[in-house]
C-alpha cells in the first residue's frame, strides 16, 4: 500500500480525488491537510472533514495548514466552486473537529515517522504547505517518496490567466520553491486534465452506483459542469485533481516525459506561468515528470469503480 498525505483546498474535484483514494486498496491515506486556495482555509478544512465523513472515514486526521500564500494576497475561486467551495451535493457539516496543531507540522512529523521514501504527498491546491514543510524540514526532500501534484500547464497554457494555472498562480513563490527542492515531482497539468471531460453519461455512471458517495460525486460534477460549459463551451467539465489519484493507482493510464519546470514569479503579466522545457532546448536539470496525456475512458471507469467501494 502506498502511503499518501493529501494537501488540498476542496473544491469538488479535490473531493472526488480524495474519495477515489479512500476507495482504493492500493493507497493508505495517512491524513488530509487543508490549504487556502479555492476557498479560504476555514472552508477548505471544513470541506476536507465533510469528505472524509462522507466516505465513512472520520478516523482520518484532518489538519489546517497555511491561511495565505507566501507573499501574495489570497486569490480564491468561488465563481467556479460555489460559496462553500463544495456546492452541489447536500453534505452535512462535519461532526469531527480539526486535529490540533499545524498541518505543516503534521506533514513533517508524519514523513519523519515513516520509513524513508515511503510517503508521497498528493498536492491538489496551491503549494504553500508543501513548500513550508520543505523549508522547515529540508530532510523531507530526501525522505519523501515524491510529490504528485495537480498544477501548471504547457500546451494548454492557463485557466486563471492566459498563461497560468490556478494552483501555481495563487502561490507562485511556493511552487517555485517546491520545483527547486530536489524532490521527485510528478505534475498532472491542464494538458492532461483538460482531456478528462465529465460528459453527461460519465456523470450518470456515478449516480447509478446507488451509494451516497456516488450520488454526491454526481452532484459535484453537475455543479462544476455548469461553469465550464459557460466558459469553454464544452460538453462536460475538465476534471483536474482526480488525475493525481488515478496516476498514483494506475500510472500506466498516462503518458509523459521528464522535463525541467521553472515558475515565473517576476512578471505581473505571466505570474505563475510554468515554463516547461518540453523540447529540451536548455541545459537546465530535469526536475519533474510532466504528464501530457491520459486515457479518459479508463480514468472515469477507475473513478466509478473506486467510488463504488465507499458507503
Ligand atoms: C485547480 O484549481 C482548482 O480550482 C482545482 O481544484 C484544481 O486543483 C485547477 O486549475
Ligand atoms: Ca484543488
Amino acid at each position: 500500500m502506498r502511503k499518501i498525505i493529501f494537501d488540498t483546498d476542496p473544491g469538488q474535484d479535490d473531493a472526488i480525488a480524495i474519495l477515489a483514494a479512500l476507495g482504493s486498496p492500493e493507497l493508505d491515506v495517512l491524513g488530509i491537510v487543508a490549504v487556502a486556495g479555492n476557498v479560504p482555509l476555514h472552508l477548505a478544512s471544513t470541506n476536507a472533514r465533510r469528505i472524509a465523513e462522507l466516505a465513512g472515514r472520520a478516523d482520518i486526521p484532518v489538519y489546517a495548514g497555511a491561511e495565505r500564500p507566501f507573499l501574495r494576497p489570497l486569490v480564491t475561486a468561488e465563481h467556479v466552486h460555489g460559496e462553500t467551495g463544495l456546492d452541489g451535493p447536500d453534505l452535512p457539516p462535519p461532526a469531527n473537529p480539526l486535529r490540533e496543531g499545524h498541518g505543516v507540522d503534521f506533514i513533517i512529523d508524519t514523513v519523519r515517522a515513516h520509513e524513508p521514501k515511503s510517503v508521497t504527498i498528493a498536492a491538489l491546491g496551491p503549494l504553500t504547505n508543501v513548500a513550508l514543510a520543505l523549508l522547515k524540514a529540508p530532510d523531507l526532500a530526501e525522505r519523501l517518496a515524491g510529490i504528485v501534484l495537480m498544477g501548471g500547464a504547457y500546451f494548454e497554457v492557463g485557466n486563471v490567466t492566459p498563461t497560468a494555472e490556478f494552483n501555481v498562480y495563487v502561490d507562485p513563490e511556493a511552487a517555485a520553491s517546491v520545483f527547486a527542492s530536489g524532490v521527485d515531482i510528478t505534475v498532472l497539468p491542464l494538458d492532461v486534465t483538460h482531456q478528462m471531460h465529465s460528459t453527461p453519461a460519465r456523470i450518470e455512471a456515478f449516480g447509478k452506483i446507488g451509494n451516497r458517495s456516488g450520488t454526491a460525486v454526481a452532484a459535484m460534477l453537475s455543479f462544476s459542469e455548469v461553469y465550464d460549459l459557460q466558459k469553454f463551451g464544452w460538453e462536460g467539465a475538465p476534471l483536474h485533481d482526480p488525475c493525481v489519484t488515478a496516476f498514483l493507482v494506475k500510472p500506466e493510464m498516462f503518458e509523459g516525459r521528464r522535463v525541467n519546470i521553472e515558475v515565473e514569479t517576476g512578471s505581473a503579466l505571466t505570474r505563475g506561468m510554468t515554463v516547461v522545457d518540453y523540447w529540451g532546448v536548455t541545459e537546465r536539470a530535469k526536475n519533474a515528470f510532466f504528464v501530457r496525456s491520459g486515457d479518459a475512458g479508463a480514468f472515469y471507469a477507475l473513478l466509478v469503480e473506486r467510488v463504488a467501494r465507499l458507503p
